[in-house]
């Protein structure tokens, strides 16, 4: 079986609306409606994946700040259809790697609900680092939650390659 993460097209908005929708995702991902993943096609600052394994869509990946003057690119949002399998291990390092490969970016964030153990782990497997605690950075179904603030550096990614 072989994995590819594409570029997404506004055709795959259906699956991925369809995964930030999965039962029990309500509490650990936003989710936007059409419209709005329509406005962040098109406005440039965001890039669109999916994961495909053989030729079946596995999960999705959003960018936020791709290719930003800043060199700070944000994992905007992230689901795959099947967790706890590897999946999202898998695609997140395919997207961290087209970030440092097709980006200047320097830095690489991701935040997520401190009591996200699965994303945690998931995430540290594929080099990110916790940083800290940004007090109520997400406005998330109407309250105001803190996040879990994780990121990994251009030299560790080098470093990494390299290891
Ligand atoms: C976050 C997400 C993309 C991670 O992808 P995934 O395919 O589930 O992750 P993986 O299977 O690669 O890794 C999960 C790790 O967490 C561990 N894990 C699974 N359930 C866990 C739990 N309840 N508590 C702690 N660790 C857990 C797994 O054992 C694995 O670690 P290990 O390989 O070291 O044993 C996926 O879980 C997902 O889509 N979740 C729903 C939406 C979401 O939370 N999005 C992120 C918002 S920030």
């Amino acid at each position: 079986m072989t994995f590819q993460l594409v570029r997404a097209t506004e055709n795959d908005l259906p699956f991925i609306m369809a995964t930030e929708r999965r039962e029990g995702y309500d509490a650990l991902v936003g989710r936007w409606d059409e419209p709005r993943h329509r406005e962040a096609f098109a406005d440039g600052a965001h890039a669109y994946f999916v994961g495909i394994d053989g030729s079946v869509p596995i999960g999705f990946v959003i960018l936020r700040g791709w290719a930003s003057a800043e060199r700070v690119t944000l994992v905007k949002r992230i689901a795959v259809i099947a967790p706890g399998q590897g999946q999202g291990r898998m695609l997140l390092a395919a997207a961290v790697d087209r970030v440092f490969v097709e980006t200047d970016a320097y830095r690489l964030s991701i935040g997520l609900f401190p009591d996200n153990h699965r994303a945690r782990r998931a995430y540290e497997a594929v080099g990110f680092k916790a940083e800290g605690i940004a007090r109520g950075s997400a406005f998330f179904n109407g309250i105001h939650r803190d996040e879990l603030v994780m990121a990994q550096l251009r030299p560790e990614w080098e470093h990494r390659q390299s290891g």
